[in-house]
């Protein structure tokens, strides 16, 4: 049987997404009381970065470990990736090794076409185009803070991005409006904003947009790769950063999210990131129960 993957947010239905993040919040609580649960005992994920990671590595490995099983961590600085073995190949030898393979890399296509020749499920741990991983943290912190998202405003501010694609997904499978407030030029992917027409708006007016909001997500201006674009960005991306006088305008209970790293000063102030409507640090802790539940979800049905 083919295996299942997870590349977009799309692999799930939204009965499945659900399920996910009631299943972290089921394993956070485990954690926090110290119940050993072990359900990958023996299992190993292959964890392939060619992007730097914090969040992700500590998550997934740490995950692993919890579960009794083991992470491998997998640099083209010292594998045959690195000296250009087809994708197709290592994938196929990979595979035959572990129980799971997780990638964070540049182009899609590229977890795409591991993906195509895996024995055993793959993970997107962010690709220039998606980050599903970090939306199922997101959405997992929205409901605990908040419960259900169904039916809310949640703006977008900053560039059209990885996670800004995410998201758009995320407001289709569970039901949300999403207004992306970008600058001219950094709009996500046209085809997808038509794909999911019903669940996103684009506009370049970020105070109309935040206005009314109950959930105020950004980014950074340059994403990893972009660095040389960063003084440009700095200054196409003014008048979107999120300030204290933005997020007046967003309900009062209105909540701030930044997958992070950030950079305080730029597309956020210091202020909106460590105020207590800043969900940024159950946002990344979330990380690990998330995974943990897309861990057992791929691995053990
Ligand atoms: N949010 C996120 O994916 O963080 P890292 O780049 O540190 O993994
Ligand atoms: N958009 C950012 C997210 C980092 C977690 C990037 O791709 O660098």
């Amino acid at each position: 049987m083919a295996p299942r993957h997870f590349l977009t947010l799309k692999d799930l239905t939204t009965e499945e997404f659900k399920q996910l993040i009631s299943r972290a919040i089921e394993l956070k609580k485990m954690q926090r009381e110290g119940v050993i649960y072990e359900p990958l005992k023996n299992r190993v994920l292959a964890m392939i970065f060619e992007k730097s990671s914090t969040r992700t590595r500590v998550s997934f490995e740490s995950g692993m470990a919890q579960f009794g099983g083991h992470a491998l961590f997998l640099s083209p600085r010292d594998t045959q990736l690195g000296r250009g073995e087809p994708i197709e190949d290592s994938a196929k030898v990979i595979s035959s090794m572990v129980d799971a393979v997780m990638i964070r890399t540049f182009e899609h296509d590229k977890v795409e076409v591991f993906a195509q020749n895996s024995s055993v499920p793959v993970i997107n741990a962010l690709t220039d185009d998606f980050h599903p991983c970090q939306l199922l943290a997101d959405m997992q912190t929205y409901e605990e803070h908040r419960g259900s998202i169904e039916g809310k405003k949640v703006v977008w501010v900053g560039d059209g991005n990885n996670m800004c694609h995410s998201y758009i997904n995320a407001a289709a499978i569970l039901n949300f409006h999403l207004v992306v407030a970008c600058p001219t030029g950094y709009e996500p992917n046209a085809e997808l904003v038509t794909a999911n027409k019903a669940f996103v708006t684009i506009t370049n007016d970020a105070k109309a947009a935040v206005k009314d909001s109950d959930l105020v997500v950004t980014d950074v201006f340059a994403s990893m790769g972009q660095e040389e674009e960063q003084a440009q960005r700095e200054k196409d991306f003014d008048g979107f950063q999120v300030n204290e006088e933005l997020m007046s305008l967003a309900h009062d209970d209105a909540l701030f999210m930044h997958c992070l790293p950030a950079h305080r000063g730029e597309e956020v102030t210091a202020g909106v990131i460590d105020h207590p409507d800043s969900v940024v640090w159950d946002e990344a802790e979330n990380r690990l129960h998330a995974q943990k539940a897309l861990l057992e979800f791929l691995i053990c049905k």
